[in-house]
């Protein structure tokens, strides 16, 4: 577990075949409900990405639990070993190598992170090749629900063009605690916008995650000019 309600789950294809894919792709995971009725649910794949996925390497991925759901069910009742049935990889969502911007603004909240951890080495390359910043700003509820948290602190500390700013909406971490830091804030992602001045000559800007997130912070971009091709986004609903 990753926090209490966020699995971390790691997988190998069964067929021998490599799954590779572009940082901030998603697979669906498809399953029957009760009835008998096919469903099929999306989850962006968290694998750190620094080379091509071969056969027999683990796809991973983070599930978050919600109360009644059908694929919290299944991924709860999982034994280590168990087996899904699982397609893609699929979305857009993904860095593009035409893009000439000087600066990302990554923003997720909860598992809505985990396109980012796969996108690291490909931000690393980016700001050494071409001086690019990069500021990710992650809504969590509590210290304990900042997934990958201590990972994403240690590549800004290691990267000075990364910030990490994340932003908790109902506690922040203790004071003294590793997770106390200069760049911590305490309420929404779209309430510290401002702070970075997005600005529509420099910026691209990602989204990911709680649609309500995504449509406030599309909102205050569209605000500060950034134009609709700049602001990418991928809204965590059910695909049910
Ligand atoms: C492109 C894409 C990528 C996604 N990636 C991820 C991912 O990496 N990790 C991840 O955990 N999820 C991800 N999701 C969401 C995921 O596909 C499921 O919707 C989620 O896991 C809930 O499925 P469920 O079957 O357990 O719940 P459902 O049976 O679909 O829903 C049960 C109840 O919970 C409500 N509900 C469902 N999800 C939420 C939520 N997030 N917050 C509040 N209420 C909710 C529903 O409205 C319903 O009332 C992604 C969605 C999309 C479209
Ligand atoms: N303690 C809990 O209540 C708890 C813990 C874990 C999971 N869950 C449930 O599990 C499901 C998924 O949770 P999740 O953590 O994966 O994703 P989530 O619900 O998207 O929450 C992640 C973060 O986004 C914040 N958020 C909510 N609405 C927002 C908005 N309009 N704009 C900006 N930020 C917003 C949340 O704050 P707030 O929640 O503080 O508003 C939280 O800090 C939900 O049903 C959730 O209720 C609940």
């Amino acid at each position: 577990m990753l926090a209490p309600t966020v699995a971390h789950l790691s997988f190998v294809r069964d067929d021998g075949l490599p799954l590779d894919y572009i940082p901030g792709q998603f697979v669906q995971v498809h399953f029957e409900y009760a009835d008998g009725t096919p469903t099929k649910r999306s989850y962006s794949l968290a694998t750190i990405h620094d080379h091509t996925l071969g056969a027999g390497e683990s796809v991973e991925i983070a599930v978050s639990y919600v109360a009644g759901g059908a694929a919290t069910a299944l991924f709860e009742g999982l034994e280590d070993g168990g087996q899904i049935q699982a397609s893609g990889p699929y979305g857009r969502f993904c860095l593009m190598p035409a893009d000439a911007n000087q600066r990302y603004l990554l923003i997720g909240t909860g598992t809505g992170v985990t396109p980012y951890r796969a996108m690291l080495p490909l931000l690393e390359k980016q700001m050494a090749e071409r001086g690019i910043e990069v500021a990710l700003l992650f809504g969590a509820r509590t210290p304990e629900e900042l997934l990958y948290g201590d990972e994403f602190r240690a590549f800004a500390d290691a990267h000075p063009r990364f910030r990490f700013v994340p932003c908790f909406s109902r506690e922040l971490p203790a004071e003294g605690s590793p997770q106390a830091h200069a760049d911590v804030r305490h309420g929404y992602v779209q309430q510290f916008l401002a702070e970075f001045a997005p600005d529509p000559g420099t910026d691209i800007a990602y989204l990911c995650g709680n649609p309500n997130m995504v449509d406030a912070c599309f909102e205050t971009l569209k605000g500060f000019g950034l134009p609709v091709p700049q602001v990418r986004r991928e809204k965590y609903v059910s695909s049910k």
